[in-house]
Order: C-alpha cells, then structure tokens, then sequence
C-alpha cells in the first residue's frame, strides 16, 4: 500500500534522512520506532510533501507521491496526525470535526461518536476546554472525517497519562479492525507493542531494524542501542 525506496529529505540545509525504506501492507499496523530527534516526524512529513524530498521514492497504492502537493495526497486517502495536536480551540467538538468533513469518502459524524463515544458527550464543547487525550481523540477523528485510508500517527500516545493510552489503544485497534492501514510514530515501545504487527527502527535518519514487534521484543541490545527503553 505504502513503499518508502531509499528517501532523503531535507531542511534547507540540513540533511535529515538517508535514504528511508519501508512498507507498509493494506491493514496493517505497522511502528516507527526511535528516540527523539531520529527522523520519525520527518518520515511522516515526507510522504504528506511537507519536507523536501531530495532523493528516493514514495509510493501510495502503486502511484508515486513525489511532487504531489500535500492537499492532493490528503485527496489520495492519506491522513497525517501531527504531534502537535492542532484543533480549533474556539470550535465546538462538532464544528472540529465537520471542518474536516468531505462530501466523498469521509466518516460519517455518527460513525466517529461511534468510535469515540467519549466526543460524542462532549460535541458542544469548546475544543480548547479538552483534556490532552480528549484532543488527541479529536485530531484523530478529525482526520478521519477526511476519509483517509492509510493513517499516519505521530507519537499518538506522548503526554497521555496510563488509563488514556489505554483507551486510545483500544481506538486505534478498532480502526485497524475497521480496516484502516497504519503507520505510527512512537517512542513508547509498550504502546506500540499492543498494536503493531511490524516495526522499523531509525536513528540518525537511517533505518537500523525492520521486523516483526516479536522479533525487537527479543533483542534487549537493539532496543538499549536505539530506543529509551
Ligand atoms: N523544521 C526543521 N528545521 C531543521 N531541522 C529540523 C526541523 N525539524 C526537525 N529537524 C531536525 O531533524 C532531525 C529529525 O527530527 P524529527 O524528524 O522531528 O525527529 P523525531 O520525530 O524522531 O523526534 C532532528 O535532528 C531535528 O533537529
Ligand atoms: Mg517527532
């Protein structure tokens, strides 16, 4: 579904990723895994074209994303969930979620409070009044009124306390189970454990494992080496 070949990206100057590859299959979900700073972010941006891709080759669904402008790949069925959760504080949940609804293609509101029975309580409430998980559900949920096929998460479940995470886990797996492909930035190896299938690690903007979660499970030096266990 997705195909990363060998992509580099750039900030003016600064040259972020060497050559990245990876994949990710039709109902997957699959982790990218590494300490802050690795490259995880910048892997996402580079698929939605918000980074300059330098070198190398996307593919989503067979087509070549390189050149296609960030409006557009939303268009193709991709959805990017940025760290940052940016919701419109002065919107209801409602109206944050019906900015991102499409005529073609989209979750239906009434699916979403489906998912997310919790937003379903608060949908005349001002986004800016959420707690940090409730945003987050939002930003989700907002990007799936986009009706994206393959969804990027970055660091889904960073400043979320324990019972949060949770929830939001039990969420992401129903969307796999809806059939949703995914492709998560994590530094929280526990979380992704409990979703994932495979995991690619990367630090320094290189990708140093590519395996199933059982098989990082197994090799403690490769997450002492890579990851903040
Ligand atoms: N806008 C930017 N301009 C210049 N350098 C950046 C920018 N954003 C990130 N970087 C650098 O790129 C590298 C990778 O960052 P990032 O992809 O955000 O890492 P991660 O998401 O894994 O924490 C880091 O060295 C970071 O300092
Ligand atoms: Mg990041």
């Amino acid at each position: 579904m997705l195909e990363l070949a060998d992509v580099h990206a750039v900030y003016g100057r600064s040259h972020v990723l060497h050559g990245v590859s990876l994949r990710a299959g039709e109902g997957e979900v699959v982790s990218l895994l590494g300490r802050n700073g690795a490259g995880k972010s910048t892997t996402l941006k580079a698929i939605v074209g918000v980074v300059e891709v330098t070198a190398g080759e996307i593919r989503f669904e067979g087509r070549s994303l390189r050149d296609v402008p960030t409006h557009r790949v939303a268009r193709l069925g991709i959805g990017l969930v940025p760290e940052d959760r940016r919701i419109f504080a002065d919107l209801s949940v409602l109206e944050n979620l019906m900015v991102g609804a499409r005529a073609d293609g989209g979750f239906t509101v009434d699916r979403i409070f489906g998912l997310f029975p919790r937003l379903a309580g608060l949908a005349r409430r001002r986004g800016g009044s959420l707690s940090g998980g409730e945003q987050q559900m939002l930003t989700i949920a907002r990007t799936l009124m986009t009706g994206p096929r393959l969804l990027l998460l970055d660091e889904p479940s960073e400043g979320l306390a324990p019972v949060v995470v949770a929830a939001l886990a039990d969420t992401v797996a129903a969307l796999r189970r809806q059939g949703l492909s995914i492709l998560m930035a994590e530094q929280n190896v526990k979380f992704a454990r409990r979703l994932a299938d495979r995991a690619y690690i990367i630090e320094k903007g290189q990708i140093r494992f590519d395996g199933t979660m059982a098989a990082l499970d197994a090799d403690e030096s490769l997450r002492r080496a890579y990851l903040s266990v």
